[in-house]
């Protein structure tokens, strides 16, 4: 199930999300042997974070999360030794509370084996970071730029939507690759945000429920559906409902 987004080269359009099982280069590698097109890493900080005194994670009706993490992770310095020897699709998810902070952090992994850079817009727990620096146009702006600057990999920006109306009429506005996330648990999940518009899709808390193996039942359910429906191409998917 080849497919293409911002120039990567993906060997399908599951990729695992942002923070869900550790930031170890050898989960990184486990994910990628198990089916993982492609793999975000947790969001990274220019300095470490402790994050929230546990619990932070709360599993509630079977299927999903609440979770307040506060961005724990061991800073870029420590990240970026752990992922020097890397040769698996990884997208670094970064975070950050001003633009200054970006140019130090992309310019530390820019020449390392990663396919590009994902900048957290979305985190909704975390003062000055995350989803408050979304709802600031000048300082997107400004962070977006800062990073464009220094870096020519693909920087995609996570935003807080996890809807597929709002993918349907994102798509409808703008030119450039959507990917889902939110509620993917199973390969009709899959199939209603690409027909809505998205171009590759990202999951999470299906993982930790159902297991690492649900790559590969959500893989098979989305290959029976494209040969049911004689696709022949997982991207002719994309934007199919924008039809009608
Ligand atoms: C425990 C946990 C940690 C997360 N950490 C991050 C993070 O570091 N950066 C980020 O952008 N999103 C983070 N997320 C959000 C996920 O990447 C994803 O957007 C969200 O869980 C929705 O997708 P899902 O319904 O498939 O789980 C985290 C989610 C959970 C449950």
């Amino acid at each position: 199930m080849p497919l293409k987004i911002a120039g990567i080269d993906l060997i399908n359009p599951l990729i695992v999300a942002s923070g869900f099982l550790g930031l170890s280069q050898s989960i990184f590698n486990r994910l990628h042997k198990l089916g993982a097109g492609v793999i975000v890493s947790k969001s990274i900080s220019l300095l470490p974070r402790e994050g929230y005194i546990n619990p932070t994670i709360i599993p509630i009706n079977g299927n999903s999360y609440i979770n307040a993490v506060g961005l724990a992770n061991p800073g870029l310095e420590c990240f970026s030794k752990e992922i020097s020897q890397n040769d698996v699709p990884l997208i670094v998810s970064i975070v950050g509370s001003k633009p200054e902070e970006f140019p130090e952090i992309v310019n530390k992994l820019k020449n390392l084996n990663i396919l590009g850079f994902e900048l957290n817009l979305s985190c909704p727990h975390v003062e000055k970071m995350g989803m408050e620096i979304g709802d600031d146009p000048k300082a997107v702006y400004d962070i977006v730029k800062s990073i464009k600057n220094n870096s020519s990999k693909p920087l995609f920006v996570k935003v807080e939507i996890g809807n597929t109306d709002i993918i349907y009429e994102l798509k409808k506005n703008i030119e450039i690759p959507i990917i889902g996330c939110g509620g993917i648990l199973s390969y009709k999940d899959v199939v209603e945000y690409m027909m809505a518009g998205a171009s590759a899709v990202q999951i999470g808390t299906v993982l930790g429920f159902e297991g690492l193996n649900s790559f590969n039942k959500i893989l098979r359910g989305l290959n029976k559906y494209l040969e049911s429906k004689n696709y022949s191409d997982v991207s002719e998917l994309t934007g199919t409902a924008q039809r009608y």
